[in-house]
């Protein structure tokens, strides 16, 4: 990030004498008692943060690092943290979610009805012999059905795993397989941007594929009313619900019974499933949600992220429900029916709390130059106090807009770092505790031990940058990665660091005189487009299964002004390098191919064809060099091993 960012902004006043963590003394302290005793710190939050069946009685559990435990004798059900302790504490009327549909339709759903609702959806899971452990695929739109999918799973101890809406049928397929589900929740369609996108029908796809023999059932949500396939395994959600009573006695499981999986993009063409756990992943949740957000009873909390992300997991499912917080959730997307639609939202409900991700600020920062009027001025944004992004790097100018146009220069933003991994923010400003510097994600979270180190994990002084590492297990980081534990300790705890540090996969420099971190970007092959991850080689992997066209394939990122980056495609062709209207086609034909097999967030932006490509001698791809091709950037490094130099300027030409 080349912009200047010499200005810092104090927390404001009003904020810092309400806050949970009120003053930089309070964040000192926090960290401090962290510091002394952190297994004490940790236990004790997740006694005032949890309600627990069984009282735990161990605190962190090292026994088989880095398969490390929390409060592991301790017994509890999410879902009861979620919902049925706060109608127990008279809290039933309380409006859970305010759902505001693509259309703008508006439903509001009370404590008492969610845990109602939930319970119906839990007993049918349950009457269609879904067990504790069982695993359950969620393909679903945002909504109120989709948060209780999620926590109608955790109510019978079934591990959720929720796979984003714009997967392929393909990576559908892939996850279904992998995590062994017994059973798929889905809808008929979704509604996104005015446009009806079928999900049902990929659905069917993904298990006619093959694979995918566990599948007993598939439940399906009638969102649209849209036409489906009917299959023999196939029941209606509202038909299977309304045969059950309202109330289902929770599944009581240990503190490590495993949440959820999520996959999400690593350095390999194969996602991962990230593992969570119950407990410790709960915590993490509650305590950030309250503690980043400065989040009080009477905040309207909104974020913006799909439950098919980590953010929709820990920041729409359970951390706003674990607190009986009063939150939207929005269908939609950011620009229909035009680029004010997320001030409308904020204007109508109320929004106090704000969360959004860096692309979406800067596409809508651009589209204002076209529609004037969609500008947050023209709306009453008077009800926010704090905003927050996430997901990728935000840049000054952005920050700056986030903080003056729609924070009215009042809002503390909190640009909060964490991964699918962390289960919930590490490093993050606190509204109340910390000074704000746009482009930092500043200090860590109170009890996350953070460094920057060089390769051999030896710390660096501030000022010089490394690779971030926790340098100690925290309660709500990934337990394993579903079914490959040995993926699990060479991905985050490498012999490198003698298998003592969590290796983050992002680098890091902190501020010489404040210490303040900022995130320099993956230093592995993940890139990250409009805050959501993809991996290289899975891109590379979906380009050379078009065995009827390609020989060859390497992609890179290239920065890109909206979206962070752009994904650039190096592609050899079997008939040899195409040209003019012809290259256009089989480009084009190559984008259609990597939406059908990973999804269309996976299309490249660019694809650049060559007789071959630039390998070292041992026949390594110089991907640094297509780094620079990708940018137009002049090559610098050292191209004398080069077989044929004359692809270079094949390469320069974008399709
Ligand atoms: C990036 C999303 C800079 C980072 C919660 C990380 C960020 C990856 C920030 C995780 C931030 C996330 N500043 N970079 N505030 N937040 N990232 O797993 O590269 O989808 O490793 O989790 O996003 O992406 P994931």
């Amino acid at each position: 990030m080349s912009e200047r960012n010499s200005d810092i902004y104090e927390p404001p006043a009003a904020v810092v004498a309400a806050a949970h963590v009120s003053g930089r003394a309070a964040y000192d302290r926090l960290v401090a008692e962290a510091e002394t005793d952190y297994e004490g710190y940790w236990a004790r939050l997740a006694r005032e943060f949890i309600s627990w069946h069984k009282p735990f009685t161990e605190g962190l559990d090292a026994s088989d690092a880095p398969f490390f435990k929390w409060f592991a004798d301790g017994t509890l059900n999410v879902s009861y943290n979620c919902l049925d302790r706060h109608v127990e504490a008279g809290q039933g009327e309380k409006t859970a979610l305010i759902f505001e549909a693509d259309d703008g339709q508006i439903t509001r759903v009370n404590y008492r009805e969610l845990l109602a609702r939930t319970c119906r959806l839990a007993n049918a899971l349950r009457a269609q012999g879904v067990r504790k452990g069982n695993r359950v695929v969620i393909y679903m739109p945002m909504g109120i059905e989709g948060v209780m999918a999620m926590q109608a799973c955790a109510r019978i101890g079934a591990t959720h795993s929720v796979v984003f809406g714009g997967f392929s049928a393909q990576s559908l397929r892939d996850r279904i397989e992998d995590a062994g589900a017994v059973l798929v929740l889905t809808a008929d369609e979704q509604l996104r941007g005015g446009k009806r996108l079928p999900l049902k029908a990929i659905v069917d796809q993904a298990l006619a594929l093959g694979g995918c023999e566990s599948v007993r059932s598939v439940i399906v949500y009638q969102r649209t009313g849209g036409a489906v396939d009917w299959q023999p395994h196939d029941h209606w959600l509202h038909e299977l619900s309304a045969a059950q009573p309202t109330t289902c006695e929770p599944e009581w499981v240990e503190a490590e019974h495993p949440l959820f999986l999520l996959y999400t993009s690593g350095s390999t063409g194969k996602p991962k499933g990230v593992q969570h756990s119950s407990g410790g992943y709960l915590l993490h949740a509650a305590l950030t949600t309250k503690w980043t957000f400065d989040l009080k009873p009477d905040d309207v909390f909104w974020c913006t992220a799909d439950i098919g992300w980590v953010t929709g997991h820990s920041y729409v499912t359970y951390g706003p429900l674990a607190l009986g917080a009063t939150e939207v959730v929005f269908e939609g997307v950011p620009t229909y029916p035009d680029a004010g639609r997320f001030w409308e939202v904020i204007q109508r409900h109320g929004v106090t709390v704000f969360y959004t991700a860096p692309t979406a600020i800067r596409s809508l920062i651009k589209a204002v130059e076209g529609q004037p009027q969609t500008h947050p001025r023209h709306y009453d944004l008077t009800s926010l106090r704090i905003l927050g992004t996430v997901g990728e790097p935000i840049n000054p100018a952005a920050w700056r807009w986030y903080h003056e146009q729609v924070g009215g220069s009042r809002c503390p933003v909190i640009d909060t770092f964490w991964q699918t991994e962390t289960g919930g923010h590490i490093i993050t400003p606190l509204p109340g505790a910390t000074t704000l510097v746009p482009g930092s994600c500043t200090l860590p979270f109170p009890g996350i031990i953070a460094a920057v180190v060089d390769e051999s994990g030896k710390e660096l002084p501030h000022g010089h940058g490394g690779i971030l590492v926790v340098k100690k297990p925290w309660p709500s980081m990934i337990r394993n990665i579903w079914g490959d534990p040995e993926r699990f300790k060479k991905s985050y705890y490498p012999d490198e660091f003698n298998g003592q540090y969590y290796l983050a996969g992002d680098g890091a420099v902190r501020d010489a005189t404040t210490g303040y971190f900022t995130i320099t970007g993956r230093i592995d092959d993940v890139l990250n487009i409009s805050g959501h991850r993809m991996g290289t080689m899975e891109i590379e992997s979906a380009l050379v299964s078009c065995t009827e066209l390609v020989a060859e394939a390497a992609v890179v990122g290239r920065p890109d002004e909206t979206t962070g980056e752009a994904i650039c495609a190096f592609v050899v062709l079997k008939q040899g390098r195409p040209e003019g209207d012809d290259a256009k086609a089989i480009a084009s034909r190559l984008r259609e191919w990597v939406a059908k097999e990973i999804g269309p967030i996976a299309k490249p932006r660019d694809i650049r064809f060559a007789d071959n490509l630039p390998k070292t001698r041992s026949g390594k791809i110089m991907r640094r060099l297509l780094r620079s091709v990708a940018r137009n950037e002049p090559v610098t490094q050292d191209i004398s091993t080069l077989e044929n130099p004359a692809i270079l300027e094949q390469l320069g030409q974008a399709y």
